[in-house]
């Protein structure tokens, strides 16, 4: 298969499956090799018979979303993003949620892949922040369709590659190696990693911060991206803060979020006014 004929059958494709080309014009060499390697297994000469195949067997249409799942994730991703979260956002949601009585700050990473972006949190909150306030505890639920991902995630075991970014203090403070691998230490191993189609659903209760990056806002339609983004909003308490991608923008429509002052990628959702 060229690379042409593969990026044709993807323009056709995609919107059938709520996804959009653009966020798979860079990695696109991932799927052509996973949809390459799909077409050996079912003996199937080529993208034009491939497409008779779907036609004829809509139980492959979900076999085709699954190759075009894109895994990539790494700690500290976005770096400008984490400083900003341990400066100022996780300090403010703290303070709020102290000067009300809460004693948790419920934390969910939609979309987290291995658990890079989710145990990158637990580390910076446990190693940085956690000293100056004693009274809140951080709860994190990390979702993700993806099981094989997930199993990855809650093994909690790393390629040296993946924490390049991650400062050295925090990486000498979080991970132990194991053979070729470094692992999260076992007080860091508190992410709850639900296996979640957040297209159907979201993680139960209410958030002070939610991570929807390089997920929902680069790969999906514009139609799904709203109503999807509108119910993970939703799932964000009044005065709570929303992380996208530092490439992506929310969709048109979307109410009730004003940028994090002085931040990239970083919304807060208003309060209710006083009547
Ligand atoms: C590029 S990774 C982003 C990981 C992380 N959020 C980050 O920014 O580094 C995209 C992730 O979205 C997940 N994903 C794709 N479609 C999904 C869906 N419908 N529901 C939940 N997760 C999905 C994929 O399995 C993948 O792990």
């Amino acid at each position: 298969m060229t690379d042409h004929d593969c990026v044709e059958f993807l323009h056709t494709v995609l919107p059938r499956l709520g996804l959009r080309w653009p966020g798979f014009r860079k990695v696109r060499g991932l799927v052509c090799k996973r949809l390459n390697r799909r077409l050996r297994e079912l003996n199937v000469p080529d993208l034009r018979a491939y497409r008779a195949y779907l036609e004829s067997h809509p139980d492959e249409w979900p076999v085709l979303d699954g190759c075009c799942r894109i895994p990539i994730s790494r700690f500290y991703r976005d770096r400008g993003v984490f400083e900003h979260l341990e400066r100022e956002v996780l300090p403010a949601l703290a303070e709020d949620a102290a000067v009300r009585e809460r004693r948790t700050l419920a934390c969910w990473s939609a979309c987290c892949a291995s658990g890079e972006e989710p145990y990158t949190l637990a580390v910076l909150w446990r190693l940085r922040l956690r000293r100056r306030f004693p009274q809140v505890r951080l709860r994190v639920v990390a979702t993700d369709i993806d099981t094989h991902l997930l199993e990855r995630a809650r093994t909690g075991c790393y390629r040296a590659s993946s924490l390049k970014a991650l400062p050295p203090e925090l990486l000498a403070g979080a991970f132990a190696r194991r053979a070729a691998q470094l692992c999260v230490r076992d007080e860091f191993r508190t992410i709850e990693f639900l296996h979640q189609d957040i297209r159907q659903a979201t993680p139960e209760g209410e958030f002070d911060l939610v991570f929807c990056r390089n997920a929902v806002l680069t790969y999906f339609a514009p139609a799904l991206q709203r109503p999807v983004l509108e119910r993970v909003v939703a799932r964000l308490r009044p005065g709570g803060a929303l992380v996208i991608g530092i490439h992506e923008a929310l969709p048109e429509g979307v109410t009730g979020l004003a940028p994090w002052p002085g931040a990239r990628a970083i919304y807060r959702k208003f309060e209710p006014r006083a009547a």
